[in-house]
């Protein structure tokens, strides 16, 4: 008999529905928030209520898309944290909701665990990572370091202390006026731009932690200083500005990334988080691994921002190891793996 899990992700703006069996993704659906577009960034407040709405039709779509009746579910999978509380609160509610109705098990899965279980997911034309190998896990709230030693065996070795590199790519783009989430325009943009037209701050912090603040700083006032020289700065040099950034965050990345490496003496080498779909990362990591002769894993664009098939992969393995979580379960905003 075949084991199916319905998956679900609520950390942040993005409710996500998914239906693995036996750990291959039958459905995967998204609904995503175009309401915080307005504000520069994600209102947890908002979210909440959107998830609210979206929560029932997502998990309808994703069951029909994969054919699976609610009566052929083996258990129900969730993202117990890190995250926004409100959000976290309706997936996991939701969740726990659904399979006692149905008298179904029910998997808690660490959001951070599900980024990097994105690489667990069984695709013909893909291989999967083997173990240990050492992962950079960069989104919009960490950037760490991960040694992945086994599926559910996970160490981060590196992490940052402050903000985290989507939230750089996030923050800067918001004070150049190009929107919410930041990092997929400054992607874009940054290919137009010569990445060497600015210096920006790098950070010396020992081992193999990681700081985007100081950065952050460097970029608000390199643009204050020109500002005030010329009003038309920022419309003027955005893609030089952008490139420029892009360029910083990366080299600041790989310092890190490379040196654990080194140390660690692995080659097997993964991105996973929503920053891994940044095209000059992506290619950074490749030129690297051609470079020390890294095996260069990185996940099919669709499971790098949140989405619930990810949280399908890690739950298939708790499932198969037999961990589950009782009701009482509740959810956490802060934690590492
Ligand atoms: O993993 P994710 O969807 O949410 C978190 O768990 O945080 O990551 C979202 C982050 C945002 O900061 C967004 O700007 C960044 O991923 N991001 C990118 C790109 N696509 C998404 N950053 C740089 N380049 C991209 N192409």
């Amino acid at each position: 008999m075949p084991v199916n899990i319905l998956a679900i992700e609520s950390s942040c703006d993005d409710t996500s529905a998914a239906v693995m069996q036996d750990g291959r993704v039958l459905s995967n659906v998204t609904a995503s928030q175009a309401v915080h577009l307005r504000y520069g960034g994600v209102v947890p407040e908002l979210a909440s209520r959107a998830h609210e709405q979206n929560i029932v039709p997502v998990v309808d779509k994703a069951l029909a898309d994969a054919g699976i009746d609610r009566k052929d579910l083996n258990a129900v999978a969730f993202t117990r944290g890190p995250g926004l509380m409100g959000s976290l609160l309706v997936g996991v509610s939701f969740a726990k909701s659904f399979a006692l109705s149905l008298g179904l098990p029910i998997i808690e899965v660490n959001h951070l665990q599900a980024h990097i279980s994105a690489h667990f997911i069984p695709e013909d034309d893909r291989p999967t990572p083997s173990f240990p190998f050492l992962c950079l896990l960069v989104s919009g709230g960490n950037s760490q370091i991960v040694l992945v030693k086994d599926y559910l065996d996970m160490e981060i070795i590196g992490q940052t202390i402050d903000d985290a590199a989507g939230e750089a790519f996030d923050k800067c783009a918001k004070v150049m006026g190009l929107g919410y989430p930041g990092g997929p325009v400054i992607d874009k943009l940054a290919k137009e731009g010569n990445k060497d037209a600015f210096s920006f701050a790098h950070p010396a912090i020992p081992g193999y932690n990681y700081s985007f603040s100081g950065l952050k700083t460097s970029f608000l006032y390199t643009l204050r200083d020109e500002l005030k020289l010329n009003p038309n700065f920022i419309e003027e040099r955005k893609n030089d500005l952008c490139a420029s950034l892009q360029k910083t965050v990366i080299e600041i990345l790989m310092k890190k990334f490379i040196s654990a490496a080194k140390d660690k003496k692995i080659k097997t080498i993964a991105v996973a988080g929503g920053v891994s779909a940044n095209s000059a990362l992506r290619e950074a990591m490749q030129v690297e691994g051609g470079k020390r002769g890294w095996q260069v894993y990185i996940p099919r664009f669709a499971y790098t921002t949140d989405n619930a098939a990810m949280v399908g992969a890690a739950a298939y393995r708790k499932y198969l190891a037999g961990i589950f979580a009782d009701q009482s379960v509740a959810p956490y905003s802060k934690t590492t793996l």
